[in-house]
């Protein structure tokens, strides 16, 4: 691997997944403006994360990863953007209580704009055109017009990013996520499902907890961290021109971030060793994460560590892990063995959604008890091997779709056609989201509970 690092040296390499811009002209003047353009995250905020993911890969805190497979132009709006952090500010809460660990909080979301692809081209009936490669790059409509690369598609995406951040901020800072509204977080459609009644009974007794609290003089008032939440943004960063365009020094430490979003992660088609995006990634200090796939040998992973995080730093890197529910028990256990023989400090997440897409009446979805099935599995997997299960990446929305079956609303195959809005793959709705959440709670707690038994005798 080159020693030398620069921004730009993905540039020599090899690269997957790039799509093919006619107008390179326009695409070059498109990244020198976004050059110009004001970070959107803070390298203080990126290393902020770093320490609370350090904990993660410690044991001593919980990962909550998640939002759309694909943000959309055209679906940007407060309605959206607050749907979704309440529905994970819950997911959030039930994890925190149930599990007794903090909770790293990331979004997938403020920069999720591109998608790989497994073909490059689509067909539908006689006519073939190029593959949707997310907003960031064309337009989903099957048309030859819609599906061209366009350039100034990425300033757009630019500015809902900052949009999309600024809201979060203001809303994780600025007293939405208080402690004290956790009652009001509660979405419309979930008050009367089995998890809407559930969630009403936890935050009936944090309400009693606060209401004592208050009684001894702690108030949301007097204690910032009853009233505020650090909410951190993530995405696959695969455009490496719009990465590179926001790659900049830090003027405290010196050192190069990327400052499209506070954790950005390689996909598990663009991970080769020798590639562009391992390049990339490399030199620049965000956390980062990894996604591994069941093609991926403990030999490489090793590698992979090697050249991502060859200081060891707890923190910097976390394997996403998404094989698939009947996989996961053949993949995972020899990554971790490897891992664990080489000492290396990782945060160990759980993706339950990606290994797990089949097609129902030609829409693409994610039976949801495959998902139960793939995150228990990890768990279990973890307990047996001694090494941490420490966190989840999920795909979500805080709109009542119906793209995955299943959960305690059964959503039924015929269903899907309803509300099946995904712009790429199926989420997990409102509903579901919080009924996994109550799973994993439960988990933790059995995990802890066992630990405390063995330290007690
Ligand atoms: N500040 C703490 C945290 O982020 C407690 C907290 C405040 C919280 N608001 C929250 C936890 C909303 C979960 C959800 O963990
Ligand atoms: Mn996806």
């Amino acid at each position: 691997m080159a020693q030398n690092w620069t921004p730009s040296s993905w540039r020599n390499k090899p690269i997957q997944q790039v799509p093919e811009y006619p107008d390179q002209a326009a695409l070059a003047a498109t990244e020198a403006q976004l050059a110009t353009f004001p970070p959107l995250v803070f390298a203080g905020e990126a290393r902020r994360l770093k320490s609370q993911l350090a904990k993660v890969a410690n044991g001593d805190a919980f990962l909550l990863q998640g939002g759309d497979c694909a943000e959309s132009f055209l679906e940007h709006g407060a309605d959206n953007i607050r749907d979704f952090f309440r529905a994970f500010l819950q997911m959030a809460v039930v994890l925190t209580y149930g599990a007794q660990l903090p909770v790293v909080k990331v979004g997938r979301i403020a920069g999720q704009f591109a998608k790989p692809r497994s073909s490059n081209f689509e067909t539908q009936g006689d006519v073939t055109l190029p593959s949707y490669r997310g907003d960031i790059i064309n337009g989903i409509d099957f048309t030859p017009e819609s599906r061209i690369p366009a350039p100034e598609r990425q300033l757009d995406a630019y500015r809902q990013s900052a949009a999309t951040l600024n809201l979060l901020r203001a809303f994780a800072m600025g007293g939405y996520a208080n402690l004290e509204n956790v009652q009001k977080w509660m979405l419309g459609f979930v008050k009367d499902s089995p998890q809407g009644e559930r969630y009403r009974k936890l935050a009936d007794r944090i309400g009693e907890t606060m209401d004592f609290m208050r009684a001894i003089g702690i108030t949301a008032e007097n204690q910032p961290s009853l009233r505020e939440t650090d909410f951190f943004t993530s995405h696959e960063a695969l455009l490496l021109g719009y990465e590179e365009a926001l790659t900049r020094v830090d003027s405290t430490s010196g050192d190069w971030y990327a400052t499209s979003g506070h954790m950005i992660w390689i996909g598990d088609r663009t991970r080769q060793l020798d590639h562009a995006h391992v390049e990339y990634f490399r030199g620049i200090k965000n956390p980062i994460g990894l996604k591994c796939g069941p093609s991926l040998q403990p030999d490489n992973l090793i590698e992979l560590i090697d050249a991502l995080n060859p200081a060891n730093e707890a923190g910097r890197l976390t394997l996403i892990c998404r094989f698939g529910y009947d996989k996961v028990a053949d993949s995972l256990p020899k990554l971790i063995r490897a891992v664990e023989r080489e000492g290396k400090k990782v945060v160990w997440s759980c993706d339950p959604m990606h290994g797990n897409t089949i097609t129902l009446n030609n829409y693409k979805t994610r039976p949801f008890d495959r998902i139960l099935s793939e995150v228990e599995s990890f768990f279990q997997i973890h307990r047996a091997e001694g090494s941490h299960p420490g966190g989840i990446h999920i795909e979500m929305t805080g709109k009542d779709v119906t793209e995955c079956t299943g959960g305690a609303r059964a959503v039924t195959a015929g269903d899907l056609q309803d509300r099946y809005h995904t712009h790429c793959d199926p989420r997990l709705n409102a509903d579901q989201a919080l009924e996994l959440a109550f799973l994993l709670a439960e988990r933790m707690k059995s995990g802890r509970d066992e630990k405390r038994m063995v330290v007690n005798g």
